[in-house]
C-alpha cells in the first residue's frame, strides 16, 4: 500500500541545494512512498488571533497537505546554528487550533544539509526537539547531516557522490519501515 509523505523543505531560495537534496531523497525512497511537496514560504507569521474567525487561506491550505499526509520528511539547512524561521513557523501554524495539530503522530524524518562540516546538526536537534514534544515520531537512525552539501550535489541537483547516495537511500529505506510501523 502506498503511503503519502509531505516534504516540507527549510530553505525558501530558489536555488536551494536543501530543495535539491528534497528531490534527490524521494528519487531514491522506495516505491511504496509518494510524495507532496508542502509550500511554506507563504505562511504569515503565527499570531493566535488571526485563528479567530476565518484563518489566513495559507495556513488552511497547508494544514490540509500535512493532514493528508502519513508521514512528514523535513529537509533544511541550518540558520546560526538553530532552525530557519520558515520551520519554526510551519511547525506553530500546525500545531494550532488547540487540540487539532496535524503533526499528532506522525513519523517524521530529519534531513540537514549544509556547506559546513557539522552538516547542520544544530538545526537538526533543535527540530527534532520541537518533533517530540508535537508528538511526532522521528526516524532515530540513520541520523542525517549532510555536510559539504555543494560538493556532494551539483547545481543541476544531480548527486555526484556514490556514497552519499547510498546513504539517502539507506535514510528512506529505514523512514519507509519507521511509517509502516506506525501506519
Ligand atoms: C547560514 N548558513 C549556515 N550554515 C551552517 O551550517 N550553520 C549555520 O549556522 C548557518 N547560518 C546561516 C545563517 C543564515 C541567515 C544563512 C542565510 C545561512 C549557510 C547555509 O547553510 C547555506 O546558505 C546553505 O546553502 C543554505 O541551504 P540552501 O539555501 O542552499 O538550501
Amino acid at each position: 500500500m502506498s503511503r503519502k509523505v509531505a516534504v516540507i523543505v527549510g530553505s525558501l531560495r530558489e536555488g536551494s541545494y536543501n530543495r535539491m537534496l528534497a528531490t534527490a531523497l524521494t528519487e531514491v525512497a522506495p516505491e511504496a512512498l509518494d510524495f507532496d511537496f508542502v509550500a511554506i514560504g507563504d505562511l504569515p507569521l503565527y499570531n493566535p488571533d488571526l485563528d479567530e474567525g476565518t484563518s489566513p487561506e495559507a495556513w488552511t491550505r497547508f494544514r490540509a497537505q500535512v493532514k493528508a499526509s502519513d508521514a512528514v520528511l523535513f529537509v533544511t539547512p541550518e540558520y546560526n546554528r538553530g532552525l530557519p524561521a520558515a520551520v519554526k513557523n510551519a511547525l506553530d501554524v500546525g500545531s494550532r487550533p488547540y487540540g487539532d495539530s496535524v503533526w499528532d503522530g506522525k513519523p517524521a524524518a530529519v534531513v540537514t544539509g549544509s556547506p559546513g562540516g557539522p552538516g547542520g546538526f544544530g538545526a537538526n536537534h533543535q527540530l527534532r526537539q520541537s518533533l517530540v514534544f508535537l508528538n511526532m515520531q522521528p526516524l532515530q537512525q540513520p541520523e542525517a547531516y549532510i555536510g559539504n552539501l555543494m560538493k556532494l550535489i551539483s547545481e543541476t541537483g544531480e548527486v555526484t557522490n556514490e556514497d552519499t547516495r547510498k546513504f539517502l537511500g539507506t535514510i528512506m529505506s529505514a523512514f519507509a519501515s519507521l511509517i509502516e510501523k506506525h501506519a
